[in-house]
């Protein structure tokens, strides 16, 4: 039995890597061949190394399954690769075989030609938007730009950073171009950490934010991201780090304290890539159990940041992220001023940014709100760090 594609839309992609050995699967799978949907394992059967094999013997990387099945079939790969499930939700799409990332529309300039084409992706297809190359560049209009997300192919990511890195040199800092270029380097730290030569990258994008906050008065406010349900935990590094780089210059810490500050707070939350899925995106509140294995991202970090080869200051600010003033955090339940200064920073802004970031069956709260819930904890806070904490974030509500 074979079926057309159609519509992409009708059917999940996902790589045959992810697919667990020697087990039943919940539904019927497909490979795609001479253009065509054909069953390669039908529901209950097991996926044996023998077929795996066969499937990588035609040089076919990717499976299907029905849209229908997606759920059930997204939770078997939770149950049994949830670590490279979770990698491989890093908002890229798998869509015919080709890996595509989302890009920030607001980054494409009418202005400036690119020289890689666009996609556009409604949620149900995906669509060519703009056919572009080096050999042919293309203008931007912004009114093709209707609802859905703006892919590049990941052949062209390289083209993209290029672009963006045009963009930064024929203007001034703008927010947009910045917070895009140090999201997408975030993006890969959070998908592959031990790269130093990532982290070189990351430095220069901080000294960047340092030197956009120091210039820029509203600086703070262009460069939070708004988030989405579907938020990622980059987003969140990224939004924690801006917030701790701005209480930085606050309390006038010098050049280098800012960058070590920065790389601390961009990497606090690493070792949640250790950390399963389940836990990690489970709605409502997490038992004992899940709850002593959440708490491990913190140790989880500091490998990571070890292997890293970051400096002691660095280290202590990941370590004492979730250390509260009146020692009840966690995980050494330090109390006061044996918390490092970048622990009780990054305390504060990774509080506010988990209170204001929308969760599963839980809105988010105005930043107003937020800083009112610091305010009722501030016994775990530094007092006159979370005053100008409140006074800095009193000008966006
Ligand atoms: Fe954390």
């Amino acid at each position: 039995m074979s079926t057309q594609i159609k519509e992409i839309d009708n059917y999940f992609s996902i790589k045959l890597e992810l697919i667990p050995l020697n087990m039943k699967v919940p539904c019927d799978i497909f490979i795609q061949e001479d253009g065509e949907l054909k069953v390669i394992l039908k529901k209950g059967e097991h996926f044996s190394l023998e077929i795996k094999n066969s499937i990588k013997y035609k040089k076919i990387d990717t499976i299907y399954v029905n849209n229908t099945d997606k759920k059930v079939f997204q939770d078997f790969i939770l149950e049994f690769k949830p670590k490279e499930y979770f990698n491989s939700l890093l908002d890229r799409y798998i869509i015919n075989n080709e890996l595509f990332y989302k890009i920030e529309k607001e980054c494409l300039d009418p202005e400036v030609p690119v020289t890689f084409s666009l996609y556009l992706h409604d949620g149900k297809s995906l669509n060519l938007l703009l056919e572009a190359s080096e050999e042919t560049p293309r203008r931007v209009s912004k009114e093709n730009f209707s609802e859905g997300d703006i892919l590049i192919s990941k052949k062209d990511l390289n083209l993209y950073k290029e672009y963006l890195q045009s963009l930064i040199s024929a203007t001034k800092s703008n927010s947009k171009i910045l917070k895009e270029t140090t999201k997408l380097i975030l993006r890969e730290i959070y998908s592959e950490p031990i790269n130093r030569k990532n982290l070189l990258i990351l430095g220069d994008k901080i000294d960047e934010i340092i030197e956009y906050g120091t210039l820029e008065a509203n600086a703070l406010k262009k460069l939070l991201i708004m988030k989405k349900l579907d938020n990622y935990s980059y987003v969140h590094a990224f939004n924690v780090m801006t917030l701790c780089v701005a209480l930085g210059l606050k309390i006038k810490l010098n050049r280098e304290e800012l960058r070590l500050l920065g790389l601390a707070s961009a990497l606090h939350d690493i070792g949640k890539i250790n950390i399963s899925p389940l836990i990690l995106s489970k709605i409502g509140k997490l038992n004992e159990k899940e709850f002593q294995i959440y708490k491990t991202h913190v140790i989880e970090s500091v490998k990571i940041a070890e292997q890293l080869g970051v400096s002691k200051d660095v280290i202590d600010g990941i370590a004492h992220h979730h250390e509260k003033l009146n020692g009840t955090g966690y995980p050494f339940n330090l109390k006061g001023e044996q918390i490092s200064l970048f622990g009780r920073i990054i305390a504060i802004a990774d509080a506010y940014e988990m209170l204001t970031t929308p969760k599963p069956l839980k809105y988010p709260l105005s930043p107003y709100n937020a800083l009112m819930i610091l305010v009722q904890d501030k016994k775990c806070y530094d007092k006159s760090l979370l005053e100008i904490f409140i006074k800095m974030l009193g000008r966006l509500i």
